[in-house]
């Protein structure tokens, strides 16, 4: 009979028990509801709604199902529903009535969405560690790349010249927002809901603080039917999810085409590509690949919890059971693919000739000329104008700008000397830019410094 049962005449059909049964994915939350059912006994024992030896008895059973459930002797059933059920149902059959004391003043509404916080705010500080890694590879690499010159792009068109250890450095700055916006999460996410009831509440005196202080929540929910229908932090970690699985995605993309037999500026490690059942030859960024296709299923995700949520009344409804499987997913995703991401960026290959050629083409110091004319004098707009059709000439002559003859640049203006070879190297164009952001060896190694001491701050 179901925990449910008592108004019941008929019992559910079985197809109704497979499809309303959440057990086959919420079971994952079995130490959460533990740990939350123990804490909402200790406090009924307490506040005296319990006599007090009932709730020790149910503490010390609910630890020997814990450890049960860890040795894999429980099964759960498909007809007590949910977790919370499975459990509570395990309770009573081990210690009867007095297990029938646990639910006192507490509904599975606030139970799952308890349960659901606990169970997010740990993936919340396993993912923020694997970003912590990530971090801390990025700065490594980029230790090792302030002299590598590339060019950096816009609109995938050769724009200027940048370093390797710059680039890299640009995506440290995404995931370490990505923590940064994960904390934030979690701050909202770390509020005691048990209190809330089915919606309304509950008639009996308990002490909702004790609970809090007990399961270490800074704060309590503070209206009893925004406690049970808030799935707002399950929708802003799927959103900062997102957007890790977006930052790992474009990440990947350029080093797909990085990889690329026409850009050749990074090769793969062995053991981090796949080859092809038919080409011999092939030696294809699988893992990058499929890095930036799990984004699509990530975004997925969170598509699904926003409509599954989109116009429901208050308070407590059966969709929301909606919420789990997709926020699962989604974390299940990240912390597939960052260690993987780690491994592969740590054991590939850059291959700083290739880059280095490729910021000699493409005209990347042509704002570098503009820049030296300005600084004889001319402005801006004038000094432009100038290094177009310069450009222009180029192009028709096969010529890079530093291939031109001093007799050439004066065709130009007249104000061109000798320094002006000096001015536009790649390594001029890369020191010259000092300030803070920019792409100097000096300026980047100052940053990775700040970098690494922003990390030894992290909390979790
Ligand atoms: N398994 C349910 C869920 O995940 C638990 C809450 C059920 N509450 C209810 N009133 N049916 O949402």
């Amino acid at each position: 009979m179901k925990l449910w049962g008592g108004r019941f005449d008929k019992a559910t059909d079985s197809l109704v028990d497979d499809f309303n049964s959440s057990i086959r994915f919420d079971f994952r939350m079995y130490r959460e509801d533990i740990k939350g059912s123990m804490a909402h006994a200790d406090m009924l024992g307490k506040c005296g709604v319990i006599p007090m030896e009932d709730a020790k008895l149910i503490q010390v059973t609910l630890q020997e199902i814990l450890a049960d459930i860890e040795l894999g002797k429980v099964e759960f059933e498909i007809d007590a529903e949910d977790i919370h059920m499975n459990i509570e149902k395990i309770l009573i059959d081990r210690i009867g009535d007095v297990g029938k004391r646990l639910h006192t003043g507490r509904s599975r509404n606030d139970q799952v969405t308890l349960d659901i916080r606990l169970y997010l705010m740990g993936e919340i500080d396993t993912v923020k560690g694997m970003l912590k890694e990530l971090l801390a590879t990025l700065t490594t690499l980029s230790e090792q790349h302030t002299d590598t010159i590339m060019p950096g792009y816009t609109h995938l068109q050769k724009a200027q010249p940048i370093t390797l250890a710059h680039h890299f450095m640009a995506y440290f700055e995404m995931f370490y927002r990505d923590i940064d916006r994960l904390s934030d999460c979690k701050k909202r996410m770390n509020v005691l809901p048990l209190g809330s009831g089915a919606l309304a509440g509950t008639t009996y005196p308990l002490d909702r603080q004790m609970v809090a202080d007990a399961l270490g929540f800074d704060a309590i929910t503070q209206n009893s039917l925004d406690g049970v229908s808030d799935r707002d932090f399950v929708l802003e970690l799927a959103s900062c999810l997102s957007l890790v699985m977006m930052h790992l995605s474009r990440f990947c993309e350029e080093l797909i085409v990085w990889s690329s037999h026409e850009f050749s500026f990074v090769e793969m490690d062995d053991a981090y590509s796949t080859g092809s059942s038919i080409m011999p030859q092939k030696k294809n960024p699988d893992v990058a690949e499929l890095i930036r296709g799990k984004t699509g299923r990530v975004y997925g995700n969170l598509m699904a919890l926003l409509t599954t949520m989109k116009s429901l009344p208050l308070a407590y409804n059966k969709d929301m059971q909606e919420d789990k499987e997709a926020i699962f997913d989604a974390v299940d995703t990240v912390k597939l693919c960052l260690p993987v991401f780690v491994k592969m960026i740590e054991t590939m290959k850059p291959n700083a000739q290739k880059m280095y050629q490729g910021a000699q083409g493409g005209f990347t110091n042509a704002t570098d000329v503009a820049d030296y004319l300005v600084k004889q004098g001319l402005p801006f707009r004038e000094a432009h104008e100038v290094v177009g059709k310069m450009v222009n000439y180029c192009i028709r002559q096969q010529k890079a700008l530093d291939q031109l003859t001093m007799a050439e640049y004066k065709q130009f203006h007249e104000i061109f000397t000798d320094a002006i070879y000096q001015a536009i190297s790649l390594e001029q164009c890369v020191n010259d830019r000092k300030l803070i952001g920019g792409p100097a060896k000096q300026t980047v190694l100052n940053a990775i410094d700040n970098a690494k001491a922003r990390i030894a701050l992290l909390t979790k």
